[in-house]
């Protein structure tokens, strides 16, 4: 038997993403995102969805780029805390300590410390109500040498991202691997 909770945000799980940006000073920010995920395999993108009323909204707008920061585990504080305050009141890399680095590719800045980013240049914008949705295209995609696994790929549990748990407000580790995609259905 299932019960009925209504129209909410509840899917499990969203990703915990860092959005970087350039204000129109050129003030590096970023803030944290978990309405998000990719959107398009060609040209891959990525989509993210922010209100009006973050200093990111306009910085996209402005800049018309974005970066994907992905954060370890080991990041969740400052993950936490990109997602409370505002680059409008504080700068964000000061006080997390982490570093802004000028993407070669795009108009924003990317986090040094987080192992995995993307670098995105803004392809569509769509207002869907609280938040408007933005598509990204992924240009780049930068990754930490000691989180790469054999295949030369991101290994995810080095990456070790962090999943995001809507309405419930609760951060978790990945889990177990379970096997390999496009393969253990074949047994069926
Ligand atoms: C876990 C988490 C997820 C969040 N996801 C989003 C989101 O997807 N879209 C959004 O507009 N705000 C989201 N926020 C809130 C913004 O990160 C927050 O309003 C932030 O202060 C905006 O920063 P800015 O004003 O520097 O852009 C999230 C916050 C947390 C803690």
């Amino acid at each position: 038997m299932k019960k009925s909770l209504g129209a909410k945000t509840l899917a499990y799980p969203t990703p915990v993403w860092l959005v970087g940006t350039y204000d129109t000073e050129g003030k590096p920010n970023i803030m944290t995102a978990a309405w998000a995920g990719i959107c398009c395999s060609k040209p891959p993108s990525v989509a993210v969805s922010l209100r009006k009323a973050t200093y990111s909204y306009g910085n996209i707008v402005a800049r018309q780029a974005l970066t994907i920061n992905i954060p370890s585990e080991k990041q969740v504080k400052e993950a936490d805390y990109v997602g409370i305050a505002s680059g409008r009141d504080v700068d964000k890399f000061a006080k997390t300590g982490f570093t802004p680095v000028d993407s070669d590719l795009v108009d924003a800045p990317y986090v040094k410390e987080c192992p995995l980013i993307l670098e995105c240049r803004l392809l569509h914008t769509l207002e869907i109500g609280l938040h408007t949705l933005f598509v990204g295209e992924i240009l780049d995609v930068k990754a930490d040498l000691d989180v790469l696994g054999d295949s030369g790929l991101p290994d995810i549990e080095k990456v070790k991202p962090i999943i995001f748990g809507p309405e419930i407000r609760a951060y978790h580790g990945i889990g177990p691997y379970l096997g390999q995609a496009f393969a253990i259905g074949k047994d069926l």
